[in-house]
């Protein structure tokens, strides 16, 4: 499974960035500016942020952090951390931050090392998500966040409706006009839909170990934030 969810990714890396902006209509950077300001990420920190695909959170945490924190983005995809590399050598916010390859059920990252541990639109599409958020509880220093930005199912009557009918529509026609990859942009709103998402992500986060567990939804659950801690 991960095998092929890595080709997929390799293949779609050159126009992921431009896809989201049209998908989203750019609402993504927006939220991933609030779920940083929600992890409460502060200066001097450590962040480490898995499936970091583009790098995208990582220069939102790198600014928060500031010129004296640190950030590693993490993803098993090479090919998206050569973008990432790319926009990093093209930006000004990028002191401290660096991008390695590895899985993020198995992190190249000593136990307890960052004060916060963030993924965005990634643990949908790791194999065990409970093992995924263990793993997050494991690098993370006691006292420390974890952070889970990912999409949902939102309920409210109509607009749930419509939501459904663009993922499942209109996502892999526009999806295959910008990366060519029509079957990824049918894999990545059917996973969104199959995401335990809500009050069924919060319990899996507690299971996994977290405490203080937190949900903020975001466009009547278009995504949502999820916030944890591990013990101290
Ligand atoms: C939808 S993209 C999200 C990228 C980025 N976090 C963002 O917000 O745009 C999912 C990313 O997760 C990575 N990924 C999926 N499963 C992974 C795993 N088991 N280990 C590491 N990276 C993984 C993919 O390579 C891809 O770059």
């Amino acid at each position: 499974m991960s095998q092929e969810v890595q080709s997929m990714f390799d293949s779609i890396a050159g126009r992921y960035d431009c896809a989201n902006d049209l998908l989203s209509f750019g609402i993504h950077r927006l939220w991933r500016r609030a779920a940083i300001r929600r992890a409460g990420i502060s200066t001097g920190q450590t962040v480490v942020d898995l499936c970091s695909g583009t790098g995208d959170l990582a220069f939102a945490a790198a600014r928060a952090v500031g010129p004296g924190g640190t950030v590693i983005g993490i993803d098993f995809v090479h090919r998206m951390l050569v973008l990432a590399d790319r926009k990093r050598n093209a930006s000004s916010f990028t002191r401290g931050v660096y991008f390695c390859q590895g899985d993020a059920l198995q992190l190249p990252v000593p136990s307890n090392f960052a004060d916060v541990v963030t993924v965005s639109f990634g643990i949908r599409n790791v194999d065990d998500p409970v093992a995924g958020v263990r793993e997050m509880l494991r690098v993370v220093r006691p006292g420390g966040t974890i952070m889970v930005l990912e999409f949902g199912q939102p309920q409210a009557f109509g607009f749930g409706q419509a939501y459904h009918l663009y993922s499942r529509y209109v996502m892999p026609i526009v999806g295959k006009i910008v990366t060519g990859n029509r079957h990824a942009y049918e894999y990545l709103p059917e996973t969104s839909r199959r995401f335990p998402a809500g009050d069924a992500f919060v319990s899996l986060c507690r299971d996994a170990g977290c405490i203080h567990v937190q949900d903020i939804p975001l466009l009547s659950g278009v995504a949502h934030i999820y916030l944890g801690r591990k013990p101290a």
